[in-house]
């Protein structure tokens, strides 16, 4: 299955897929395309170190719906079976999203529904957590709110300040991304009352 990666930023989220898939863990997956919608993001510098195929569409002052046609038709152009969200960090519009019917991933760093938004890890943080934690979900036309495909859990510890849990947090998000493309790769699905069910052979 092709995959399309969608960055604006450090990528390392991106890079873990990549590793993933060079290392086996994914067998049936290649990335197919990685398009950023800013221009120097150190994520797209480092696919095209890869060599895999990249592509920007800077996003800034353009209007959200023209920005978005210009992504989904680049993704269509490269067959692109799946869409994985690696930090990019700008809100989809409801066509986009409606073109890629249930084919669009995102990973959060933290349980959702707790604290979605940005920062989500100095909230979970500063909030007085004890358990914090990753999630990746489906994407729909809501903020950090489509259905939850898993979730990696970790404690915050005594001696945890802001970042290193955020440090932790992401750790966990490089399994669970994986994880999770896999789980979405190895068989058809559908939607049950916000439960993700794989319909059986
Ligand atoms: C990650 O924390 C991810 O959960 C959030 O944005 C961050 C991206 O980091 N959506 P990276 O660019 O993958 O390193």
């Amino acid at each position: 299955k092709r995959l399309g990666i969608l960055l604006s930023g450090r990528g390392s989220n991106f890079l873990a897929i990549a590793r993933s898939i060079r290392e086996g863990r994914l067998p049936n997956a290649e990335i197919a395309i990685v398009i950023s919608n800013v221009a120097d993001a150190p994520g797209l510098e480092a696919a095209r170190e890869l060599r895999l195929s990249t592509a920007q569409f800077i996003s800034k002052g353009r209007k959200r719906a023209e920005h978005d046609a210009d992504v989904a038709a680049c993704l269509r152009k490269h067959n692109v079976d799946l869409i994985i969200l690696a930090g990019y960090m700008r809100l989809l519009s409801p066509e986009f999203i409606a073109a890629f019917p249930n084919r669009i991933l995102n990973i959060h760093p933290s349980l959702l529904p707790a604290f979605p938004g940005l920062d989500a890890q100095t909230q979970a943080f500063d909030y007085g957590c004890k358990i914090a934690g990753c999630t990746v979900h489906f994407v729909d036309e809501h903020l950090d709110h489509g259905v939850i495909i898993l979730q990696h859990a970790i404690p915050v510890l005594e001696t945890d300040d802001a970042h290193s849990l955020a440090d932790r947090i992401l750790a966990e998000e490089h399994i669970a991304y994986t994880e999770a493309i896999a789980r979405v790769l190895s068989s058809e699905y559908h939607f049950e009352n916000r439960r993700y069910v794989q319909n059986k052979a």
